[in-house]
């Protein structure tokens, strides 16, 4: 006789996230009680905590030596008082690896120092916590499955190769820029589905994302400005066109479905959780919007900080081309080259990651007391790892500045600290387009030097800059040279 097996209970749908408030004002004044409920319990792991403008200035403009020295001073755990409140940071293998992997549930994304995305992101995965965040990535992971990264692959060639046949020996060009402008193409085909070239859509709406996206790279006191012609209405201005542009694609496609659309707006509409519930138009929304911040910025800074690099070593993009015309022979890679048979390229990107981690903090609120290294956390503290100053660590990576891509040989790899490198995060908020961003940027970097080579500007030196992510600050102008 058949044995019934009990059906397993449908997972009961999550209510979305309350709303945070955007008023400026009443975020500070949130920050400043929350202080006082931290002292009152408790006090903050040691570090500077007076107010300093210059460290705040510090902090904003190159945070990294600052992060580095604090870290020498004070160990995997520090505070440091950033404008009108102090800050955590946790740093280290050890201090990745508890808030990504060991110890997520102690931590929340949604009210940490980088909430202000919320207004413009709404509650995709980034902004989300706890079951309401699992609901939704356990949705969305079947849209980022290898059949569906290799499926953008095409639309990435496609773009790339108009993009790499414009750029002519003895051009200069702006790789960041070049390559910014390649990666919202890429992605308006490979998640939104949409045409760049369409003016009344792709295109506007790559220029309005663009526009509500520069209010994050700006100084934090012009983010405070309301009113008529200030930052923020611009960006609520272009935030309204992108709505109407998306909304409008998700009810002519809800209304007209096409199975053989491969692009992930089209998968999101379709996608269902155990019980059979899908997302709403608003949960779409937010969902699309969040990957077109995490997945544009974050390839073009890869891309161009790997061109960079190679530029001052000569030797690895000698290795490089080897490693290329020997797998390729001149032919574009698909996925399973790129993944399978081009480790020194994997290497590369391995130690760009390394060096310029785009994404290079994890912003955290603290949302129960902890102890780490024998300090206590107290709940409502802001608390944020860095990959960025992690990987910089001498005793894990050892002569920490050089670019040495032989410290990703595999067996080198596997024996790191677990937590040592980070530039995706870790554990169950790990980034959800790691595939599709490591898939683009080796395909675009590949393609581009099968034809030509870059050459460093003389005497230009690259700073970064960091805001929103890693990049480098003022563009980076190159020379185009013949290949070599
Ligand atoms: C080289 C490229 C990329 C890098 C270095 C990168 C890095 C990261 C990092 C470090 C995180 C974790 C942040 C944290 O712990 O606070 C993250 C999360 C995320 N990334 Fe990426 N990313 C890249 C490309 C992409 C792409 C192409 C997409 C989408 C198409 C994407 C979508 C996301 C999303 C949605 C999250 C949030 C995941 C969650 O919280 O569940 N990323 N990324």
């Amino acid at each position: 006789m058949p044995v019934e097996t009990p059906a397993k209970p449908a997972p009961k749908r999550v209510e979305p996230p309350e709303q945070l408030s955007a008023n400026p004002v009443r975020r500070v004044a949130e920050d400043v009680r929350a202080e006082f409920s931290v002292r009152r319990r408790g006090v903050y792991p040691p570090g500077p905590k007076n107010f300093s403008f210059g460290r705040t200035l510090q902090a904003a403009r190159d945070p990294l030596p600052m992060l580095l020295s604090l870290y020498e001073e004070h160990g995997p755990i520090f505070s440091t008082r950033l404008l009108h409140h102090p800050v955590i940071f946790m740093l280290g293998p050890e201090a990745n690896h508890f808030i990504t992997v060991a110890h997520p549930e102690n931590f929340h994304w949604r009210e940490s120092s980088f909430g202000d995305l919320i207004p413009l992101l709404g509650d995709g995965l980034l902004t989300i916590d706890d079951a309401y965040h699992d609901r939704a990535r356990e949705i969305m992971m079947p849209a980022f499955h290898r059949e569906q990264v290799s499926a953008a692959v095409e639309a990435m060639v496609d773009e790339a190769t108009p993009a790499i046949d414009r750029l002519r020996p003895g051009q200069v060009v702006d790789v960041y820029e070049w390559m910014r402008g390649l990666a919202m193409r890429i992605a308006m085909r490979a998640l939104l589905g949409l045409d760049p070239d369409e003016a009344g859509k792709g295109a506007a709406a790559a220029e309005h994302f663009e526009r509500a996206l520069g209010f994050y790279g700006i100084d934090f006191h012009l983010r405070l400005l309301r009113g008529p012609g200030s930052p923020w209405s611009k960006m609520v201005a272009s935030r309204a066109v992108l709505d109407e542009i998306v909304y409008d694609e998700i009810a002519r496609r809800r209304a007209d479905p096409d199975e053989g659309r491969r692009d992930i707006l089209s998968l999101l509409l379709g996608v269902r959780d155990e019980a059979g519930e899908g997302f709403s138009a608003k949960e779409v929304r937010d969902q699309v919007m969040t990957l077109m911040f995490a997945g544009h910025d974050t390839s073009t800074s890869t891309l161009t900080f790997m061109m960079h690099e190679l530029a001052r070593h000569p030797e690895v993009l000698a290795k490089l081309c080897e490693e290329q015309d020997r797998v390729l022979a001149g032919a574009t890679p698909d996925i399973d080259t790129l993944e399978k048979e081009m480790p020194y390229l994997e290497m590369v990107l391995d130690e760009v990651l390394r060096l310029y981690p785009p994404a290079w903090i994890g912003p955290r609120r603290a949302m129960r007391d902890f102890e780490f290294n024998g300090h206590s956390v107290r709940r409502a503290a802001y608390v944020n790892y860095c990959s960025w100053a992690s990987h910089r660590i001498p005793e894990v990576f050892p002569d920490p500045e050089a670019f040495i891509p032989e410290r990703f040989t595999r067996e080198r790899k596997a024996a790191l600290p677990r937590g040592a490198y980070v530039p995706f995060g870790g554990g169950r908020r790990i980034c959800i387009g790691k595939r599709f961003g490591q898939t683009e940027v080796k395909l675009v970097a590949t393609m581009l030097l099968q034809k030509l080579h870059l050459d460093a500007m003389p005497g230009r030196t690259m700073t970064v800059r960091q805001m929103p992510t890693l990049s480098p600050r003022g563009g980076l102008p190159m020379r185009v040279l013949p290949r070599g």
